[in-house]
């Protein structure tokens, strides 16, 4: 497989560069003699990802002289957290590690959000290096440099910008990751495609869920668009001013949805019922049609999202989680709106979209209900 690259460019020329492919560890090598040579490298992850691939790692960027450190947390969305950001940080201190430390962040959506905040606050800031080994961090969490932790007033509620030196996508990551967090990572691909890029919906249906290494060009083709798309997005607004918002799409809900979950509900599946439920309010506002909202569930429930497993919380239960969403402003929430398969609604040039609590309780309610 041909390795594909992707440049990452800024306003004021900031950038970084994408490579995604299969076996990596030369581009892991190069990087690591590039950006590292003259600093001490350390591997932050998470303990699953250690296990799988943590000798792998460190080995690969091991070289003559220059030992690399691997430091690791338990994994879970319970821990991305301020206590693992503080051991981690102290861990590190105590290392006597500098200002020259580059930190390679080596594991799922997680990893990439707790190790990228270490980096952007330790010593007030050092580089990293993205290495996503999930599905949803491939295709979307490793790009664009949001990095941060939840705490209990809502999701990614502490955190910065913080962009990365390089990431690398390798697909061998993915041999042995299990169906529903292949799916898990694919959802974030379907917001993006259904927002933005209706042609690659057909590249979905394609996939082997259960063994994607076995369609590894539709693979690559799947993480190929959906980062080509989220670069571009991230490179006109890094700082979520307004267009970042479109890939929101699902979120706001979606993110209510997983915090009632006590996180139990992995997030792409959380933003999968945030999809349905956002369809049918741009539906109900009269901005997207039905045929197209049909369109929007059907996607889903070739992934195994569909009405029927709605997750039951009250539609005010919903209404209250999403207070703590980053897109409200001055108390009142806000929606990225569908208007049809591929295109995001924009009103007086902005994307995010307040909807009064009545239209949203009614989509609750018909969302949940058998199509
Ligand atoms: N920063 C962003 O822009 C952004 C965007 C989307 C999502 N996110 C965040 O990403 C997180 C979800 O990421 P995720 O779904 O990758 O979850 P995750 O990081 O928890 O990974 C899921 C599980 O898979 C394991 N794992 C990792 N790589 C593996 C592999 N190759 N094989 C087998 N198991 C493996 C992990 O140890 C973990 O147990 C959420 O916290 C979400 O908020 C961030």
């Amino acid at each position: 497989m041909e390795t594909k690259t992707i440049s990452a460019s800024l306003e004021g020329g900031a950038g970084y560069s994408v490579s995604i492919g299969s076996g990596l560890e030369k581009e892991l090598k190069e990087i690591a003699n590039r950006e590292g040579k003259k600093s001490r490298i350390v591997v932050i992850t998470d303990r699953s990802v250690e296990k799988l691939f943590g000798e792998q790692i460190v080995s690969t960027l091991e070289a003559p002289g220059k030992p690399v450190e691997l430091y690791s947390f338990s994994e879970g969305e319970r821990n991305k957290n301020q206590k693992t950001v503080t051991t981690l940080q102290h861990e590190l201190l105590n290392g006597r590690y500098g200002r020259d430390t580059l930190i390679f962040a080596v594991g799922g959506g997680i990893v990439g959000d707790v190790a990228g905040f270490v980096a952007a606050t330790y010593m007030r800031g050092v580089p990293y290096v993205n290495v996503p080994t999930t599905l949803l961090a491939m295709v979307d969490s490793s790009i664009g440099g949001k990095v941060g932790i939840d705490t209990k007033y809502g999701k990614n509620t502490i955190g910065s910008f913080c962009l990365p030196r390089a990431v690398i996508i390798d697909i061998q990551y993915l041999a042995k990751m299990p169906r529903e967090q292949i799916i898990n990572g694919l959802i974030e691909a379907v917001k993006t495609f259904i927002t933005s890029d209706k042609d690659a919906l057909p590249l979905v249906e394609k996939l082997n869920l259960d063994e994607p290494l076995k369609t590894p060009e539709i693979l690559q083709e799947i993480i190929f668009r959906s980062v080509s798309y989220k670069v571009g997005v991230t490179g006109r607004d890094v700082r979520e001013g307004n267009e970042r918002m479109a890939l929101n799409f699902g979120h706001t809900i979606g993110h209510a949805i997983e915090l009632l979950s006590g996180y139990r509900l992995p997030h792409g599946f959380a933003v999968g019922y945030g999809i349905l439920a956002e369809a049918k309010i741009s539906e109900s506002l009269g901005i997207l049609s039905a045929s197209d909202c049909a369109e929007c569930f059907r996607h889903l429930a070739r992934l195994g999202i569909v009405p029927e497993d709605f997750p039951s919380y009250s539609p005010e239960k919903i209404l209250e989680a999403t207070l703590g969403d980053k897109k409200t402003r001055g108390g009142v929430p806000r929606y990225i709106l569908l208007e049809t398969i591929g295109k995001v609604h924009q009103k007086d040039g902005q994307f995010a979209h307040p909807v009064p609590d009545e239209v949203v309780r009614k989509a609750l309610k018909k969302c949940a209900e058998k199509q």
